[in-house]
């Protein structure tokens, strides 16, 4: 072979290898752009199904105001329990003396100690938070029982009190069946709880029995919900507050309802004609309601009448992990997280505080974003673009929590004709008169301790009820009000009413 035939052979060689390395980059880059595509659609399905316009809002509104009505009706009839709670008065400011409070309702308790003035003054408060065990929070109700009042013993004792007759308010945050201000039987338990043997007790008096069991000389005077010991607080500082709401581990919401609107307990209630009523709103589901795949109760909603669907996509138990159910699908489909995806598959391992912090992310190349996904996923080296996908997911699920609580607020609001509606026929958008100021009382961690939560659950009831209606109602934060709410109601509910030191 001649000089001019090895050039051309070498020639052609070396465009074959670049033909065949620059077929291999594009498939791999049609690969990856595919993959990229892949992950991109799993997000915008997920944003197309977590839709919530103003009407759509407006809806579930109507929908959970009509499920409301049919709660009080009778029992059973409803997806929500509306359940009537004992307590006919709220504290108006004139409670003096000093008394104790116990909250139960997620993985840590509180114990209180509140010294009243009149004319709405806390003169001195004490708390002190406490874990629980995870092992206790599915154990036996005896030891539960006996970590609180121990705990409460070990904190009037440091504390110097004495508790002899005192006054206790027991905040017990699941649904109750009330048959006096002091006694009540768990229906069931939620959120991280499940002791089964402990549905259907007298909850108070199990803790009047560990209180017994470690010597204390105290009683629970009142048994409340943390929505209802929240709309306490909330009325004992402003006489306008008409319901409260819980916005943090789980979440419901308590109002003020006339006896007359109670159908299913007629003859039953007090003289008084008006009666806190316990929506527990967790278990509410509707058709209106976006349900998607990634949805914790998505299948369970169907088998299970009151499985807290609800809850389960609006409250902090459940939005951190709706997430990773994302993240996971996302993996699958894609190579977007690398190879190192196993902790992806660990039900609950990312929290809502890490999608928080996510969401709140301002930094140009998302550095918290990236700390998160490699201390809690165990991701590394996530490139900014995914990142940004990452942000968006949380961004989903945090905006349509907070406007699904926002209907749920203007729904209660609706319930009491507080809504610029008359029942929720829009055609009459306006009542006759000035329409009243209502306060509403919120607590609970999402919504105190996560700002873009708050803005949206804000602009979303704003955005429902129209300017006009807007500007008469105020979201109110009651820090520890489920606590302080408690104990401000066995001050109401204590037979001296003089309790002081
Ligand atoms: C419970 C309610 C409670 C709410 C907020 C729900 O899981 O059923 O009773 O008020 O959590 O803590």
């Amino acid at each position: 072979m001649g000089k001019a035939q090895w050039l051309s052979v070498a020639l052609g060689c070396v465009a074959a290898v670049t033909c065949v390395a620059a077929t291999a980059l594009v498939t791999r880059r049609a690969v990856a752009r595919s993959r990229w595509s892949r992950a991109v659609a799993v997000v915008r399905g997920f944003e197309e199904d977590c839709a919530t316009p103003t009407e759509r809002l407006q809806r579930i509104v109507n929908s959970l105001s009509v499920e409301m009505f049919a709660g009080l009706a009778s029992e059973g009839a409803s997806k929500v329990r509306m359940l009537l709670t004992c307590v006919d008065a709220l504290p108006d400011g004139s409670e003096e003396g000093i008394y104790y409070s116990v909250d139960l309702g997620g993985t840590s308790f509180r114990v209180m100690r509140l010294e009243l003035g009149s004319g709405s003054m806390v003169i001195n408060k004490k708390v002190e938070h406490r874990p629980i065990p995870e092992d206790l929070t599915k154990g036996t109700s005896e030891d539960l029982f006996n970590l609180i009042a121990l705990a409460l013993k070990n904190f009037i004792e440091r504390e110097g009190g004495d508790d002899e007759g005192r006054a206790l308010g027991f905040t017990f945050s699941f649904p109750v069946r009330q048959v006096s201000i002091s006694s009540g039987s768990l229906i069931r338990w939620t959120k991280e709880f499940s002791i089964e043997e402990a549905v259907g007790k007298d909850v108070a008096q199990c803790l009047n029995e560990a209180l017994v069991r470690n010597g204390l000389n105290l009683q629970v005077t009142a048994l409340v919900n943390n929505a209802v010991g929240t709309l306490a607080m909330g009325h004992y500082y402003d006489e306008d507050t008409v319901a409260a709401v819980i916005i943090g581990a789980g979440t419901n919401a308590s109002y003020i309802e006339r006896n007359a609107a109670i159908a299913k307990c007629r003859g039953l209630l007090t003289d008084s004609d008006q009666t806190v009523v316990n929506v527990e709103w967790g278990s509410f589901r509707s058709p209106q309601v976006p349900l998607t795949p990634f949805d914790i109760c998505s299948s369970e909603a169907e088998r299970n009448h009151y499985d807290q669907a609800f809850e389960k996509m609006i409250s902090g138990v459940y939005l951190g992990e709706i997430a990773r159910l994302v993240f996971q699908r996302m993996a699958q489909e894609s190579d977007l997280f690398g190879s190192s995806v196993n902790c992806l598959s660990t039900p609950f391992i990312f929290s809502t505080p890490s999608l928080a912090a996510i969401r709140e992310d301002d930094s140009p190349d998302l550095r918290v974003v990236g700390r998160v996904l490699e201390e809690h996923l165990k991701i590394q080296d996530v490139p900014l673009k995914t990142r940004r996908l990452v942000v968006r997911i949380c961004d989903i699920v945090t905006r349509r929590a907070a406007r699904l609580a926002a209907a749920g607020i203007v729904a209660v609001l609706q319930k009491i004709g507080r809504d610029g509606t008359l029942c929720g026929t829009t055609f009459v958008r306006k009542i006759r008169g000035e329409p009243k100021r209502s306060v509403v009382a919120i607590e609970g961690g999402l919504y105190q301790g996560y700002s873009i939560f708050r803005e949206y659950l804000n602009e979303a009831v704003d955005e429902i009820l129209g300017d006009d209606i807007a500007s008469t109602v105020s979201l109110r934060v009651m820090e520890e009000g489920s606590g302080i709410g408690a104990a401000l109601l066995a001050a109401s509910y204590s037979s001296t009413r003089q309790n002081s030191a």
